[in-house]
């Protein structure tokens, strides 16, 4: 089944999608598509390499991050229900037409930016949320939303297949697309993330910066089947969190990036709009967890766009454990 197909008929809320909601997401894809074939030729077509820019998080711009932000403004201001786009890739969100629209989209446009040049997976990341009052003009505070708000999220991992993974607040579902044709294909549905792990994600370089909570929990899984948790633990660090998130929703497994003790003040590295919400949206949909060691992600209230998060994400039981681990 195809995406569009399944965006009209087959949602799993059982009930059809606001048109503007279709659109929407039938845009993001095909932005998607078109990135997808860019990614694919690289070198071929000069993408490779810096932009020679910085963000507004002071991060050299690769030529692709630029590259893949203008193609989605491009696709997405042609939705007339859209009111507004905020991006890592710019301080400040864009109005749409008159910024009157029911909808607001956030994004991380190409996720895993060290990654595009050694042609490991990268992602394009999203979030949906709802404008509060759709008949006044745009305003920065509109997004300024708790992502357990929002209406949509998912992401497109450019790796050995280009992969779109959703979720419309009723489950996940996974789309592959098809590059003869153009179309995400339908090819799972329900996608379930285990309670339990042998599996888990973090950059292990780091371990002397992280707080107590965390050194303790990883090093517990490091003693192994004779240590207290009493199993062997396997490690993964590919440093694209949408290709690490993709994993954990494919086979289970925990994915952190917490908070560490180099830059005290900053609360992690990873943005909580565009990044933490929409993965902790799509985990708890898949029957896990998503948490900054005390809080859940999802009820977090932001204060600014580009506001950073500790982030610890997937299976239940593990997250419950980390959890624990950070109680006073
Ligand atoms: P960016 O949005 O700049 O591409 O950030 C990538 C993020 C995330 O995708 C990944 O999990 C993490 O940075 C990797 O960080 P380290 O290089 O510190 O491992």
């Amino acid at each position: 089944m195809h995406l569009k197909q399944y965006l009209t008929d087959l949602n799993p809320q059982g009930q059809p999608l606001p048109d503007g909601l279709q659109d929407l997401l039938l845009a993001i894809s095909q932005a998607c598509v078109g990135l997808s074939q860019l990614v694919a030729q690289g070198p071929l077509i000069g993408l490779l390499g810096s932009a020679g820019t910085g963000n507004v998080q002071g991060e050299v711009q690769q030529k692709l991050d630029v590259l893949a932000n203008d193609a989605l403004i491009s696709r997405l201001s042609a939705c007339s229900t859209l009111a507004g786009i905020a991006s890592e890739e710019m301080e400040l969100p864009i109005t749409v037409g008159s910024g009157r629209g029911d909808y607001l989209i956030l994004f991380d446009p190409l996720d895993g930016s060290s990654n595009i040049d050694v042609n490991v997976s990268i992602g394009t990341i999203f979030s949906i949320l709802k404008k509060l009052n759709p008949s006044t003009p745009l305003e920065p505070n509109d997004f300024m939303q708790a992502g357990s708000q929002q209406v949509a999220a998912g992401y497109v991992v450019y790796g050995p297949q280009t992969t779109l993974v959703m979720s419309l607040g009723a489950g996940v579902d996974l789309f592959t697309l098809d590059p003869l044709t153009g179309d995400f294909i339908l090819i799972k549905q329900g996608i379930c993330i285990p309670q339990a792990t042998k599996e888990f994600a973090i950059n292990m370089s780091n371990l002397r910066h992280w707080a107590k909570p965390v050194q303790r929990y990883i090093e517990e899984c490091l003693a192994g089947v004779t240590g207290v948790r009493q199993k062997d633990f396997n490690m993964r660090w590919i440093a694209s969190m949408v290709a690490d998130v993709h994993r954990v929703l494919m086979r289970g497994g925990v994915f952190m990036y917490p908070w560490d003790q180099r830059e005290p003040n900053k609360p992690g590295k990873l943005r909580l709009m565009y990044e933490a919400n929409p993965m902790a949206f799509l985990v708890e949909q898949a029957g896990g967890q998503a948490i900054n060691g005390t809080q859940r992600i999802l009820d977090i209230e932001p204060t600014a766009l580009h506001q950073r998060v500790s982030v610890m994400l997937g299976a239940g039981e593990e997250i419950e454990l980390l959890r624990a681990y950070h109680l006073p």
